[in-house]
């Protein structure tokens, strides 16, 4: 007979040692046709096909809120979103977070949240650096701090990130909230706690993602194409 648990009884640490709940897969051979969906003009020519319209999107974020808000309930969580490309995420994330806490009559904050740009270098050293900018990061030396991201695709930059926290920070606990997970040959094995999709290894733009600052206004996730990727090569 399965062991009965009260989860309310189960602490946060003990919730954030459970492993994690396995991202929505997107299959490599899965596309949308760009007709079945509103796509505005200026993106018809320049798209491949869609991956995740937006109506999912925002349904699969709801639910990864909700995962996040059990796991951390009773405690206040500092979100950094990582801009620009999580900024879409965030602000999807945040509204549904602030949904679940307010039905739920809580009386503590439910969260305090920032914005941050980060640059890894890998350079000669194998190990690289990494620089976090936008927020002094060293005031969440205690916190629960969660980062919010677009899209992990080696791990690199999170995984570095990490080390710095841990080493220069020493929150309570990190963890990082990403809505897409890239399955590239090329990933350092870094796993975010909380993924929305795992997506094939394609470049994807929309929903705050970027190629060279364009279609982070498409509000579906699409796969670029050659003219695309033309089209905008010199963009900034
Ligand atoms: P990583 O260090 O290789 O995991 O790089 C993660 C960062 O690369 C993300 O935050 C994005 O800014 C960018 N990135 C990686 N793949 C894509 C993509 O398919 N579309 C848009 N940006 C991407």
């Amino acid at each position: 007979m399965a062991e009965f648990r009260d989860s309310s009884r189960v602490s946060m640490v003990d919730r954030l040692s459970l492993p994690r709940k396995e991202p929505i897969k997107i299959a490599d051979e899965a596309t949308i046709q760009l007709d079945d969906y509103f796509v505005p003009t200026h993106y018809l020519d320049y798209l491949d096909c869609l991956l995740i319209p937006h109506g999912t999107i925002r349904s699969r974020v709801e639910k990864v809120a909700k995962d996040i808000a059990t796991d951390y309930r009773g405690e206040t969580i500092y979100l950094l979103c990582v801009l620009k490309g999580g900024s879409a995420f965030f602000t999807d994330l945040c509204e549904a977070l602030n949904k679940f806490h307010a039905y739920e009559g809580k009386t503590y904050l439910p969260h305090v949240f920032d914005f941050i740009k980060v640059k890894s270098y890998s350079g000669t050293s194998s190990t690289g650096q990494v620089s976090i900018t936008g927020c002094d990061v060293t005031k969440l030396k205690g916190k629960h701090v969660i980062f919010v991201e677009d899209i992990v695709d080696t791990g690199l930059t999170m995984t570095k990130v990490f080390e710095y926290m841990r080493e220069h920070v020493e929150p309570a606990s990190v963890n990082v909230a990403t809505l897409c997970e890239k399955r590239t040959h090329l990933s350092c094995g870094f796993k975010a706690r909380y993924a929305g999709f795992s997506v094939p290894d394609k470049f994807i733009v929309g929903y705050g993602m970027d190629y060279n600052e364009i279609y982070r206004d498409l509000n579906h996730i699409a796969v670029i194409n050659a003219a695309g990727i033309e089209k905008f090569k010199d963009e900034c």
